[in-house]
């Protein structure tokens, strides 16, 4: 299978042959099968997002937008407070699809804010299938953006270091986690279509494996040098010298700087602080909770099922299989995501630029925040 960034389609989209239907990447069968499923109800869309057919924080937030179109087509015949109540209910069942990206919220928060009051149904149709439309191209131009400021952090490595920028990331962050581009991915491929040497540290993300399967399936076909690692070997590396800077994506940012990711993000940033690595997160501004200061405190954490810690998931003569590694019997619990702390965090890449990780800093990018925020701690 070849695509690229630059040939693949976006990872969700309106079917253009069909549109009372909307399309997405099935992710759980890359990098082995390219597979793209037809999602006709707000629904499914949720159960699709659930099960993680959809995934990464900005594609399951322009997901949420697309299940909104799906729900506004259902509600086609009615109106007033029956309409409005329908459209609501569906956000409900998207926003509780998964509980620690807060792109799906503020996606369904957006698109509730323009549909619900409008009468007429196919008026409404059409703002809906806008707005998402809308939300898809925004995050589109956002991560094109966070590419180019985060480009200027490896070019200034680079010609401060005159050799091969080694980067760290985890997870996936990539365009298969947005709709093209990605964030932590963007300032990669940026800067490498700029000619910088860069290799990058890709950590196969256990239980899931996103790194392995995704983020590098992502760089190879882009032609980024990329070595994969087990999760467990990042501290090692850092150690040796062998890391420059790490940049990972984020499922929520608190507006002091304290940023959900993949678990085992955590581990890594404490690794990078203990060996002056610099700790980037790449992120939309649709990440940013604004309405949150104490990360560890107050962001939900996904919890899923703990066979996705017993077993490992696996591609065998041409099936997915799910063998056991783990002892018969024995229990496992099984976190999405962590918390690292903002005094951890070195920056902040996004779409308006680089911002510190504290209040201060992120408001001086996003003044409109101060209306969010939490009463003081
Ligand atoms: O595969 P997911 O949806 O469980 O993982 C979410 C993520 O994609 C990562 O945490 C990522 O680093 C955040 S940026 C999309």
């Amino acid at each position: 299978m070849s695509r690229s960034t630059e040939t693949a389609p976006r990872t969700v989209w309106i079917d253009p042959d069909d549109p009372t239907a909307v399309l997405a990447i099935e992710q759980r069968l890359l990098p082995f099968e390219y597979e793209e499923v037809s999602i006709r109800t707000a629904d499914e869309m949720a159960a699709a997002i659930a099960d993680m057919v959809v995934r990464g924080a900005g594609c399951i937030g322009v997901s949420a937008g697309y299940g909104m179109y799906l729900a506004a087509l259902e509600a086609r015949d009615l109106s007033g407070d029956d309409a409005d109540d329908y459209l609501r209910r569906a956000g409900a069942v998207l926003e509780a699809s998964r509980p620690t990206a807060v792109n799906l919220t503020w996606a369904v928060q957006r698109q509730l804010r323009e549909l619900v009051g409008i009468d007429h149904g196919d008026e409404r149709l059409a703002k809906a299938r806008q707005v998402a439309d809308a939300i898809a191209d925004e995050d589109v131009a956002m991560c094109a953006a966070i590419g180019q400021h985060g480009l200027e952090v490896i070019r200034e490595i680079h010609e401060r270091t005159g050799r091969t920028v080694n980067i760290m990331t985890h997870c996936n962050a990539g365009w298969l986690a947005f709709v093209s581009h990605g964030t932590a991915t963007a300032p990669m491929y940026a800067a490498f279509d700029a000619g910088i040497p860069i290799h990058v540290w890709v950590s196969e993300t256990r239980p899931r494996n996103q790194g392995a399967r995704l983020t590098a399936w992502e760089l190879g076909q882009h032609g980024v040098p990329h070595t994969l690692i087990a999760d467990n070997a990042a501290g090692h590396l850092m150690q040796h010298g062998q890391v420059d800077l790490i940049i990972v994506g984020s499922d929520r940012t608190t507006v002091n700087g304290d940023v959900a990711n993949k678990i085992g993000t955590y581990m890594k940033a404490i690794a990078a602080d203990d060996n002056g690595v610099p700790f980037y997160a790449a992120l939309p501004s649709s990440t940013f909770d604004p309405t949150l200061r104490d990360g560890v405190a107050n962001i939900p954490i996904e919890e899923r099922d703990a066979t996705e810690v017993t077993n490992a998931t696996a591609w065998f003569e041409g099936h997915q299989i799910e063998p056991r590694v783990a002892a018969p019997g024995t229990e496992a619990v099984n976190f999405g995501f962590d918390v690292t702390p903002a005094r951890l965090v070195t920056g902040i890449i996004s779409e308006r630029g680089i911002s510190e990780a504290s209040e201060e800093s992120i408001l001086a990018l996003y003044p409109e925040f101060a209306a969010s925020l939490p009463s003081p701690e």
